[in-house]
């Protein structure tokens, strides 16, 4: 066995130095540094809470507290020196202190264990990223309700399996997208409650019989409530899990959110037109325009999936409290959080800048009749029993693909052969405003529900 030294910080009942590849393999410090902030927000915390409880003197406090400013302030500058033989962050900016205060530095851990410390870090994190997350989701949700007020009567066809089905309205559309999201706020939102609980305090696995006050600590760094339990607080990653699930199903929106934009630029659609600062060309087909944002959008939503089920794996089956396994919670959730973070982003920045193609939309509505559901709906009105009307206007339509003509470009006369019930106030239910305006329910695709649903959607947004 190659060797480094022995690392001081348990190194004592240890008779050889740890091997070189074995540190390296075990260590986190590489990816954790990303928590030096929350470290340090909870070691002051701890330090503070150490001094009301008598174990520390206001003056011990007080070093370490500056000499952890201090090591921000290092770390920030890009002059502080990572580790590996230090293993971890917290054992990295631990080192430092130590370095900086001599034996007042030492004292720091007093009562707690890096296994509370580090629940405590990620928790603070996640608080962190999900609130920087729902800025970027709010964002995006604002621009889509700006979006759908100004197409709030422009008509487009709606899609089942893909085929025309009805007319609709682009603002709906853009509306659904909305609300897909308003649910993702909530889930965040609720997520956040959990994350939102304190382990510090649990210490190595059994708590410590230093007379810590909790709740000082848990006002100090904002925690809604104690964590009850303290076998349950060093070893719980549910509050990850749950934020990956929540990302998970964020992404899902967003890659169908995606896809529709594929399509709709594509030459086949032509709905939208993307501006150029969010595509990109082709280096051998120059008349290439791509929709990089949203295909790669549309990719990056297998990494979430992936680190929700690698955090589901990670921890079926452990036993209590915390394993070594845990340390693996971090680059996946790391990367979910980014994901999420910068898709949202991206998305928030390119939906105020789509451009609708009002007259393509409108002709692809008034092809494939769209309209059908409507004459059955005017023959209802004219007291036949649903069931008739839907066979009468499957011929017509039938009429319609052999003869090349749109049920609004037949005659009266042409019309009246599927059903003498038909007069000549028919046209006004089969063109698209009328298709659209009698959808005047809440949730339905008339223009002025469109706008109530905007106000609606305003009001939930200035309620954040
Ligand atoms: N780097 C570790 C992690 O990320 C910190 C906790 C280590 N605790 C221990 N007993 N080895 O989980």
């Amino acid at each position: 066995m190659s060797s480094e030294k022995t690392n001081q910080s348990w190194g004592g009942r240890f008779s050889e130095p740890v091997d070189a590849f074995v540190a390296r393999f075990t260590a986190s410090v590489d990816f954790d540094k990303r928590l030096y902030r929350h470290d340090i927000l909870g070691s002051q915390a701890h330090a503070r809470m150490l001094t009301q409880a008598g174990v520390l003197s206001e003056a011990e406090r007080d070093a370490i507290v500056a000499g952890l400013d201090e090591i921000r302030r290092e770390i920030e500058a890009g002059t502080f020196e990572w580790r590996v033989d230090l293993e971890d962050v917290h054992m990295n900016i631990e080192a430092r202190l130590t370095e900086r205060l001599g034996v007042v530095g030492k004292k720091l851990h007093t009562g707690r264990s890096r296994n509370d410390q580090v629940a405590t870090d990620i928790r603070l994190w996640l608080r962190d990223e999900i609130d920087a997350i729902l800025v970027e989701l709010n964002r995006l949700q604002a621009g889509l309700l700006q979006l759908a007020e100004t197409e709030a009567d422009t008509i487009m066809p709606g899609f089942t399996h893909l085929q025309t089905a009805q007319p609709v309205t682009f603002g709906h559309h853009l509306l659904a997208w909305f609300e897909m999201l308003s649910r993702d706020h909530e889930r965040l939102v609720d997520c956040r409650k959990r994350v939102n609980r304190m382990p510090l305090g649990s210490a190595a696995l059994a708590g410590t019989t230093y007379p810590i006050q909790r709740q000082v600590t848990c006002e100090l760094l904002g925690f809604e409530a104690i964590g009850g339990n303290s076998l349950d607080g060093v070893s719980d990653r549910d509050f990850a899990i749950e934020f990956c699930a929540a990302a998970s199903l964020a992404m899902m929106h967003l890659s169908r959110f995606s896809e529709e934009l594929v399509l709709w630029t594509s030459a086949q659609f032509q709905f939208i037109d993307l501006p150029d600062r969010f595509c990109t060309g082709s280096s051998i087909m120059p008349q290439k325009k791509n929709p990089d944002v949203p295909e790669l959008v549309r990719g990056k939503t297998g990494r979430v999936f992936g680190a929700l089920t690698g955090l589901l794996t990670l921890m079926k089956g452990q036993p209590l409290a915390y394993n070594k396994d845990n340390q693996e919670d971090k680059e996946p959730l790391f990367d979910a959080a980014d994901t999420l973070r910068d898709s949202l982003r991206a998305f928030a920045d390119m939906v105020p800048a789509i451009k609708p193609k009002r007259e393509i939309m409108r002709e692809a509505a008034r092809r494939g009749f769209s309209t059908a559901t409507d004459l059955a709906d005017y023959l209802v009105r004219k007291g036949l029993p649903f069931r008739d009307c839907h066979e009468i206007v499957g011929h017509a339509v039938k009429y319609g693909v052999d003869s090349g003509k749109d049920l609004a470009e037949m005659s009266l006369d042409e019309l009246r052969r599927f059903s003498d019930q038909i007069e000549q106030d028919v046209f006004a239910v089969l063109t698209l405003e009328g298709s659209v305006n009698a959808r005047d329910h809440i949730g339905g695709t008339a223009p002025a529900q469109v706008r109530a649903a905007v106000k609606r959607g305003r009001e939930l947004l200035a309620k954040r």
